[in-house]
Order: C-alpha cells, then structure tokens, then sequence
C-alpha cells in the first residue's frame, strides 16, 4: 500500500471491518469472495493493513491496533505502548505540556503524549508516513491535541515547546545502525536539538556505549517484561545522572556512581540482574541491596547468603557447583531426575540447546542450570528460582 486515503473513504473501512481478524490460511478465499464487489487493489490493501494491525497488537495492545493504521516500517520502528506511556508520565511529571515530537514515524509517542494530556507537534518527512500518524490521531479521538506536520525535522523551529522530543531513524539499508551519527538524523543533530530546549528526551539504541553519553544528559535504560527495549538520553533532568527503569511498574533504580562490587565466593544464592540494571551499570547499586558480590569480577552475576527481594534481579538457590563438565553435569542432572533443564550462560560461549541436547534430561524434576565463570574457572551452577 502506498496511498492511505482509500483506505479511509466509507468503502475502504468496511473492508477494514470485513477483513478484521482474518487468518493467513484464509485470505486467499476472503480475497476472491470480496473481489467480486470491490476494486482488487483495494482488498489487497485492505488484507494488507489487517495483518499489519495483528502484527501491531503485540505492541499496541489488539483494541488500539485495530483501529489504528500501520505501514511495515512504522510498525517495526514505532516505541511499544508501554514504554511511550512510561516516558509521556515522566514527561507530564516534569511539568511538560506541550512536546516538539521530531521523527514521529506512525505516531507510537505522539499517541501516548497525547494521552498524558500533552500538546503535540508530531513531524515526519515521509508522506505516508505522515498520513498515517494523522489518521492514527483522529482513529484514537486525539486529533485536537496532536498537530501533524510533513516536513524535515531539521528545518522545524520547536520554541514555543516545553520539551524536544527526538526518535531517530535507526535501521539503515543492512539491519540495525549502531553507530549514532548514522541515525537519521544523526545523534549530533537530535543533541544539539534537545540542548535548545527546556527539556528534551532523545530515544537511542540500548547498547548505546555509555562514553557516547553526553555529559549533560541523563541516561535511562529501559526494559519491559525483562527485555531491554530502549536507552533514553535525558536533557534538563539531571547531567551525568544513570536510572534503570523496569515495567511494567515503573521500578526506577537510580545509579549512586558506586564502584565495582567485590568478587566473593559463592553463596547460598545466585542473582540475575534485569537487563536494562546490565546495560545502565547498576549491578553494584543491586548488590549492595542485596549485601551481595560478584561470582567473577567480568560477570554481572550476583551472589549472597541473603534472600531478599528486589524488583531489580531474579533470585535462584544455589544447590551445586561443579567444573564446567558435560558428563558430570548429565550425571547429576539423572541422579536429580530433572527433565526439565533451563540453561543460563553469562561468560560462556556454550550453546543453550547444544548442551541440553547432550545432557538429555529426563525426569520428573526442573532445574536451572547457570554456565558462567567462577573467579576465572569455567563453571556450572545448578538450582532453582528462590
Ligand atoms: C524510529 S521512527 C519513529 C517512531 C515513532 N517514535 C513511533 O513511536 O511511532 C523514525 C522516523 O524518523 C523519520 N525521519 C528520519 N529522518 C528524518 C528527518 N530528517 N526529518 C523528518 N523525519 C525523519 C523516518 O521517516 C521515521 O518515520
């Protein structure tokens, strides 16, 4: 589909609605049955954005999605609808209420600013892309607070905005772009930006390498479900200051600048530190917690003799340690009866599915098994979620 509007005369939403739902086994049949009373290249658009909004559930929840309009990069591209609300109640908690959102793409952020009750000013330069973000708005009853516009963001004057909000293009001709000035528009642009307004939030890529921080930026790493989704850079909230931030929730772990934990001896407990706590190097902050150390001084494993509980890491109890041995480790794993075998690795470049193909579990037990190093040695730990 290259052109939305059809989609949006009273022809084009029946079909949408005729069309909803409708399983990939059966589009072949619907098609032919609804080509007998409608353009052909309407249908096949009309499938084409029924399956792009089953696809979109996932992020958007299916009662949003199915109203909403996608294109296959928008939704690729577009923030979850967790993580945009999250970051529109941080901004509305700020006191912003009105946001220049540069690079609105199909509108994931503009939507949920708009909900937090915040004025947006959504630009894009793509064409459809636009069209798609209005529609979004008008199909949620949000257009009277988002404003859509088609043009460069790098033309847009934004005074007059309490805040800048910039999600840069990052995916290039070859997969993910990893190096920030091959954003579109690159990272130097979207920083100068955010340094122009009040306050800003530049959205950036979780393995962003923290010397790529600015030093008047606050950076928050975000994950949802345990999965890292994005890296926030912060202007006007705190320079140099590091949060972790874990949904659903919000659970906010803010950095102290604590130095690297102590290596200790294996205790009664393991901890697996969340992923955006990894990336935000907060894993002192959580040890500290936990009156814990380091299992090695280069793994983000924690352990202690206390059982406490944090949002932060999952707990596991630790009931053996062995040398890293496959056919001691199968032993065991018989003489335990364990047939269901979680493999865990930090540190080790062993296969999760090779290994269990050779351990053969069998068994009416589960267990959990960590493959890691242990001050240096190649090691295995075996226990179970505490
Ligand atoms: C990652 S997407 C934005 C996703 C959006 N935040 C959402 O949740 O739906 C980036 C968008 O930036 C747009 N873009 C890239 N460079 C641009 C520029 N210089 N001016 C305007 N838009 C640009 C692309 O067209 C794309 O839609």
């Amino acid at each position: 589909m290259n052109d939305l509007a059809p989609l949006l005369t009273p022809e084009g939403r029946a079909l949408l609605d005729a069309v909803r739902g409708t399983a990939p086994a059966d589009e072949l049949a619907v098609a032919t049955r609804l080509r007998r009373e409608h353009p052909a290249e309407l249908v096949s658009a009309a499938l084409g954005q029924a399956r792009l909004r089953q696809r979109a559930a996932a992020k958007f929840g299916a009662a949003d999605a199915e109203r909403m309009f996608f294109t296959p990069n928008g939704v690729e591209q577009s923030t979850r609808g967790s993580v945009a609300t999250y970051r529109a109640e941080r901004f509305r908690a700020l006191g912003v209420r009105s946001v220049a959102d540069l690079c609105c793409g199909i509108g994931g952020d503009a939507i949920a600013l708009a909900r937090a009750g915040i004025r947006v000013l959504a630009v894009d330069r793509d064409p459809l892309t636009v069209a798609v973000a209005r529609a979004n708005a008008e199909a949620l009853g949000l257009a009277g607070l988002v404003e859509v516009r088609e043009a460069d963001v790098t033309g847009v004057e934004t005074a007059g905005y309490d805040a800048v909000f910039v999600d840069p293009a990052r995916r290039g001709g070859r997969g993910r772009v990893f190096d920030p000035e091959a954003y579109s528009p690159p990272l130097s642009w979207a920083v100068e930006a955010a340094r122009s307004a009040p306050r800003a939030a530049l959205k950036v890529a979780p393995g962003i390498p923290h010397e790529a921080v600015p030093v008047d930026a606050e950076a928050e790493w975000i994950s949802d479900g345990g999965d890292v989704k994005e890296a926030v850079l912060w202007f006007g909230t705190g320079a140099g200051a590091v949060r972790a931030t874990l949904l659903p929730g919000p659970r906010t772990l803010l950095g102290r600048g604590l130095p690297d934990p102590q290596v200790r001896p294996v205790g009664r407990y393991l901890y697996e530190p969340d992923g955006a706590v990894i990336r935000a190097h907060l894993v002192a902050e959580v040890a500290e917690q936990l009156d814990g150390g380091l299992v090695d001084a280069t793994i983000a494993y924690v352990t202690s003799d206390e059982l406490r509980p944090t949002p932060y890491a999952s707990a596991y109890e630790i009931t053996d340690r062995l040398p890293f041995n496959v056919k001691k480790l199968k032993a065991l794993l018989r003489e335990r009866e364990v047939g269901i075998l979680t493999v865990k690795k930090r540190g080790s470049a062993v296969e999760p599915e090779e290994l269990r193909k050779k351990v053969k579990p069998q068994g009416p037990n589960s267990a959990t098994v960590f493959l890691t190093r242990v001050a240096g040695s190649p090691t295995m730990l075996l226990g179970h979620p505490a």
